[in-house]
């Protein structure tokens, strides 16, 4: 009898997943053994097995993290999510948690709307949810955040934002942001640098109206901001040279599935339109070489449905945003399979290092991480296709690419999505980070 990671407590474990997983270099057979709290107890081989769950060949991995969605909830005039739709997607899509967006209508930016906002989680969230809040008045500040799962900060107009942080409050706020202890996630592009964007009428053009100098500027006007006792993460990064300096600081930072595999086409379609722009071959291929050497901390859905007519008129008019929370570890487990990029880098820059950052328990097939898992065929290739997602806005920008959806995903030792289908009750909760030591 063998305990990989040290003694197994005892008595029958309430679950035993059996298959293969990662380990040590290598894939390999193991039993993970799930308490009645839904936590990893051993890893290894089990002695005395209540339940058994045996999946053969097939792959076990943590569930993943997407640190960057916006559900749409409450949906506004314009809304073609919520937080029961999205979170289906996430689950089918093999995330476990996601990180909501507060740039609804009501933005999230005080107690009340955050109120609001938790009470839509409730009994309708298939996984769970950590709910960012907009700063808002300095007064409200720490009872927000005492609230709050992580702050996100726009420094320049996207969707459903008009007022960015002005450049002359940035260190203020930053410093009184540090005190609190939160996440600080930040929309960096600098308006200053863009160039008329409303000529823009295609993506190419788009990308030159907001160009990666402005996203340049305002992280470099960030970094100077930043005391150190901040943690910060920049979001959806786009250039390269943007990977260096973020790693040089120290500074936590997301790449989007769509700016790793998609170019800027000169071809007016606003599909294809989103802040910041998908940029070109070189930006584009730098940001992958980047990532499959292991230089992107964290990948994020950055997951903004817009409905379909509205993306189908003309460019200028056209809302910003892509939907991809569920293809996001998808398209990149295609992307293991053909050999473009090493699992354990998906595996640290989707589950481990998101999970992390946002301080909880999960994304590591280890004792006292939650059983949030999933079990993968890397011989059950699909293609995206639109109707075959879960997306109510129904498209997708990834339609035809190569993807390999999760056959299973079990939350705390409990199954939700069997054979491909969401098979799980609304039992997400809203969860904030705990910076406590956490399981190794
Ligand atoms: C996002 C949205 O639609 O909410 N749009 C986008 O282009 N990414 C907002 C944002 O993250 O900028
Ligand atoms: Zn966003």
């Amino acid at each position: 009898v063998r305990h990989d990671d040290g003694p197994d407590p005892g008595g029958p474990a309430a679950l035993v997943l059996a298959g293969r997983a990662w380990r040590g270099g290598r894939l390999e057979p193991v039993e993970i053994a799930v308490g009645e709290d839904g936590r990893i107890r051993s890893v290894g081989r089990v002695r005395d097995a209540g339940r058994r769950h045996d999946v053969g060949d097939r792959v076990i991995l943590p569930a993943a993290t997407d640190l960057h969605v916006h559900f749409r909830d409450p949906p506004g005039p314009t809304g073609v999510e919520s937080i029961a739709t999205g979170t289906v997607q996430a689950a089918l899509g093999g995330v476990g948690l996601v990180g909501e967006m507060p740039n609804t209508s009501p933005e999230v930016s005080s107690v009340d709307a955050l109120d609001a906002k938790e009470a839509r989680v409730r009994g309708r969230a298939a996984v769970d949810v950590l709910l960012y809040a907009s700063p808002g008045s300095p007064s409200a500040l720490g009872a927000l955040a005492a609230r709050a799962g992580a702050f996100k900060l726009y420094l320049s107009p996207t969707t459903g934002i008009d007022r960015p942080v002005p450049p002359e409050e940035l260190p203020g706020l930053l410093g009184r942001l540090a005190g609190l202890g939160l996440p600080v996630t930040v929309h960096a592009e600098d308006p200053s640098r863009f160039l008329d964007p409303r000529k823009a009428e295609n993506p190419a053009a788009w990308n030159r109206a907001r160009p990666p100098a402005a996203e340049e500027a305002a992280v470099e006007r960030l970094l100077k901001a930043a005391p150190p006792a901040l943690r910060v993460h920049v979001a959806h990064v786009t250039v390269p040279s943007l990977v260096t300096k973020l790693r040089s600081a120290g500074v936590s930072f997301e790449a989007t599935p769509h700016h790793l595999l998609l170019e800027a086409k000169a071809k007016a379609d606003a599909r294809f339109k989103v802040n910041p722009p998908l940029r070109g071959p070189a930006e584009r291929t730098g940001m992958w070489e980047a990532f499959r050497a292991g230089q992107i901390p964290c990948v994020a859905s950055d997951h903004a449905p817009h409905a379909l007519d509205r993306k189908q008129g003309p460019f200028d008019l056209a809302p910003s945003g892509v939907p991809g929370v569920e293809t996001m570890l998808p398209l990149l487990l295609a992307e293991v399979r053909r050999g473009e990029v090493p699992l354990p880098v998906v595996l640290s820059s989707l589950c481990d290092r998101p999970a992390r950052w946002l301080g909880q328990p999960m994304g590591r097939i280890a004792p006292g991480h939650r059983a949030n898992l999933l079990v993968v065929d890397f011989r059950a290739r699909s293609t995206v296709r639109a109707d075959r997602l879960h997306a109510p806005a129904g498209w997708t920008p990834f339609e035809g690419r190569e993807a390999i959806f999760p056959v299973e995903h079990w939350r705390d030792g409990e199954r939700i999505v069997a054979d491909g289908e969401f098979v799980g009750r609304p039992g997400g909760t809203v969860v904030r980070p705990d910076f406590a030591p956490q399981p190794p």
